[in-house]
């Protein structure tokens, strides 16, 4: 009984956690296996990079780890929480509470301006707090910005506001997905690293994903996905 109440252990002191984390992909031809054994651990304002090429399975990790997708074999933790064999319905209310998303594509909505974006975890609780949201909208540089609507806005201010978005609720974690395909370089270097800054100050984890190596600066480990396992970087 030793070893798993160490595992234990170690998975609920970690903000994220998992291990031997697999997923298939079923096609016409056979199984194709993405990823095939992935363990990670990640702590309370510490920034996690993992690299890897186009197709090597980042976003599948991803939308493993943030509870989107189930694995076909492995455990994830949320903050000690066993999360991959939840309902649909615990999920959805586990990870409003305890995860923040930036997905590769910024998904703000059209129809709300840029503080109701922020304050969207809030607001879908029936409590939106505007003077959080203003708070995080002046840390992202963005306070004269707040009553606009996302169209009118640039792409990398866009990123911002989702960056903004995923804090609102001060989660354990912050996941990641490379939030820079339509930006410049410095932009997209300094969305990165924003959301890197934030998330150490508010004490959230963060898990950032990309193929460029050149977006991550300061970051606390570093991995590279490859053959479906993490190796250090
Ligand atoms: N639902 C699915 N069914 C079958 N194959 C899939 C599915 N989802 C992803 N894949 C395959 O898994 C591989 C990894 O995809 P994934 O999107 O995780 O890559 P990525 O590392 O995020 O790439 P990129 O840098 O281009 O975003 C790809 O070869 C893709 O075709
Ligand atoms: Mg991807």
């Amino acid at each position: 009984m030793t070893l798993p109440q160490a595992a234990e252990t170690s998975a609920s002191s970690a903000a994220l956690s998992c291990s031997g984390l697999t997923r298939t992909f079923a096609t016409p031809t056979g199984g194709l296996d993405i990823l095939r054994g992935v363990n990670l651990s990640t702590y309370s304002a510490q920034v996690v990079a993992i690299l890897g090429p186009s197709g090597s399975g980042k976003s599948t990790l991803l939308h493993l780890l943030g509870g989107l997708d189930r694995p076909s074999a492995g455990e994830i933790y949320w903050g000690g929480r066993r999360i991959d064999a939840l309902p649909q319905r615990v999920l959805a209310r586990e990870r409003a509470t305890r995860l923040g998303l930036v997905f590769q594509q910024h998904y703000l909505l059209e129809d709300l301006s840029v503080l109701e974006n922020v304050t969207l975890p809030g607001r879908i609780r029936g409590r939106p707090d505007a003077a959080r949201g203003e708070e995080l909208l002046a840390r992202v540089g963005l306070s004269k910005r707040a009553t606009f609507l996302p169209k009118r806005l640039s792409g990398g201010e866009r990123q911002r506001v989702a960056v903004a978005r995923s804090l609102y609720s001060r989660p354990q974690v912050v996941l990641a997905d490379e939030p820079t395909g339509s930006l410049d370089r410095s932009s997209a270097v300094g969305v990165y690293a924003l959301l890197a800054q934030l998330a150490r100050e508010e004490g959230s984890a963060v898990v950032m994903v990309t193929h460029d190596e050149g977006l991550v600066g300061d970051v606390d480990a570093r991995y590279a996905l490859s053959g479906g396992v993490l190796v250090p970087a």
